[in-house]
């Protein structure tokens, strides 16, 4: 029997834009160009572009063992978020998971990771505009208790839709605390590993 797949949340990196860009495409009526994503992951200093990625490590028979083949892991990007942090407030930009994994909780884990980056970084509020007739996303940011506080007319230019435009209050301790059990909870739910919430994005790691 194979090994249960593992999931990691990490930065966006130039080799993933293929798998991205093609679930944007399936996803937005207006998707991003590649120039887009090239500045926001490699020149932007508010961006903060995140990966979903899906690996299952494969273990070898006894067979290929004498054929000296090595394990590997097979390894998928499911999903991809960007947030801008930007005088003090976290501005999710974008969440989409493949239309072939959706409803498993991974939309979750990306909302979550940028909530929590939001956080590390001492963001006041962290908001986000998403179309009135996308109800199940709204189902996702209610659930992480994000409140319509405006409705932003003719918002998306391809068919002048309204956007609501949605905040969690994250300067209620109560919200945070809530959200951090929320948070937890999905590495009980997962094999999460979570290298994006905590982390400076690597064109900020200083180089040696
Ligand atoms: C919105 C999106 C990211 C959600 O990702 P997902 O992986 O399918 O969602 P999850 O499985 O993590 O579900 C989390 C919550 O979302 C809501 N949700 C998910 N699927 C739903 C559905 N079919 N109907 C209603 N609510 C739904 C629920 O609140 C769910 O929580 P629950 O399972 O406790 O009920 C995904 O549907 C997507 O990529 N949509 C296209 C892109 C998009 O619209 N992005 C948002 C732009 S603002």
């Amino acid at each position: 029997m194979s090994p249960k797949p593992n999931l990691l949340l990490r930065y966006m990196s130039t080799a993933d834009l293929p798998y991205v860009m093609e679930i944007d495409r399936l996803s937005f009526e207006i998707p991003w160009s590649e120039k887009s994503y090239r500045y926001e992951m490699n020149e932007s200093e508010q961006s903060f572009m995140v990966v979903l990625e899906w690996y299952q490590e494969r273990t070898v028979t006894r067979l290929q063992k004498l054929l000296h083949i090595q394990p590997f892991a097979e390894r998928r990007v499911v999903g991809y978020g960007g947030m801008w942090f930007i005088s003090g407030e976290a501005h999710i930009s974008s969440i989409a998971v493949h239309p072939r994994g959706r409803g498993r909780g991974w939309g979750e884990i990306l909302l979550a990771g940028m909530v929590r980056r939001g956080l590390m970084l001492s963001a006041e509020e962290v908001a986000l505009e998403v179309r009135i007739s996308n109800h199940r996303a709204q189902n996702l940011y209610r659930k992480y208790e994000f409140k319509t506080v405006e409705i932003k007319p003719r918002y998306y230019r391809n068919n002048n839709e309204d956007a609501f435009d949605m905040r969690m209050n994250v300067l209620d301790a109560a919200v945070c605390s809530r959200f951090e059990e929320r948070y937890s909870s999905l590495f009980a739910a997962f094999q999460l590993s979570d290298h994006f919430s905590d982390f400076s994005p690597p064109r900020n790691t200083p180089k040696p």
